[in-house]
């Protein structure tokens, strides 16, 4: 079977390298950033980190499995003249995943993380520092046809960790069907 790194090295072979449109929930979300380090995280060809990038307050690395859809991402932000870092990583890669700490934010849209994987993001957030984790519902499943499998339970992060606080769970009305977690990490250790 092939692996995700190689799946979505082919499809970003394919890409058209121009800015990707950010999720609306992005949009909708952008003021809960809190200004400083931003890890985007299955950042893909970047579009959330370069949409954040694009403001001054934010210092954005945007990681990601897929060397290919990386270097489009450098690409696109040379080309709009954004400065940017970014991280090959696999997030499945725990003893490289702990390296990673102190983020003032960490932003996950369109990918459905594991807990594990979840866990590991906390572990890198600064105490105070937030998380928004955004991506397709069952509603997506059930109304377009997207995967079950990559698709949110209801409430399925709802008690993920003790170490956040969640200061809001929103639903989209309309497609693309997502639910939008923003936590706040409260404490140091669990
Ligand atoms: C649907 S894309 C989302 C890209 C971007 N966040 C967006 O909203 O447009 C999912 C991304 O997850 C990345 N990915 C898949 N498995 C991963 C893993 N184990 N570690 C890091 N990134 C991974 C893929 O390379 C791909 O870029």
């Amino acid at each position: 079977m092939r692996s995700d790194r190689d799946k979505w090295n082919c499809r970003y072979q394919q890409s058209d390298l121009v800015m990707p449109t950010p999720p609306p929930a992005l949009i909708d979300n952008l003021h809960q950033l809190q200004p400083g380090n931003v890890l985007d995280v299955a950042s893909g060809e970047g579009a959330v980190a370069l949409y954040v990038a694009a403001n001054p307050s934010f210092k954005v690395t945007a990681l990601d499995i897929s060397d290919v859809g990386l270097k489009n991402l450098k690409k696109i932000a040379n080309d709009l003249q954004l400065d940017l870092k970014t991280l090959c990583l696999d997030l499945d890669n725990s003893t490289r995943m702990a390296q990673l700490s102190d983020y003032d934010c960490i932003t996950l849209f369109r990918y459905k993380p594991t807990v594990k994987q979840v866990k590991q993001l906390i572990s890198a957030l600064a105490v105070n520092g937030r998380f928004i984790l955004s991506t397709f519902n069952l509603q997506q499943h059930r109304v377009n046809g997207f995967s079950e499998r990559f698709c949110l339970e209801d409430e399925e992060f709802l008690n993920v960790d003790t170490r956040v606080e969640l200061l809001s769970l929103s639903r989209s009305s309309q497609s693309p069907y997502t639910d939008t977690y923003i936590f706040q990490r409260v404490s140091a250790d669990q």
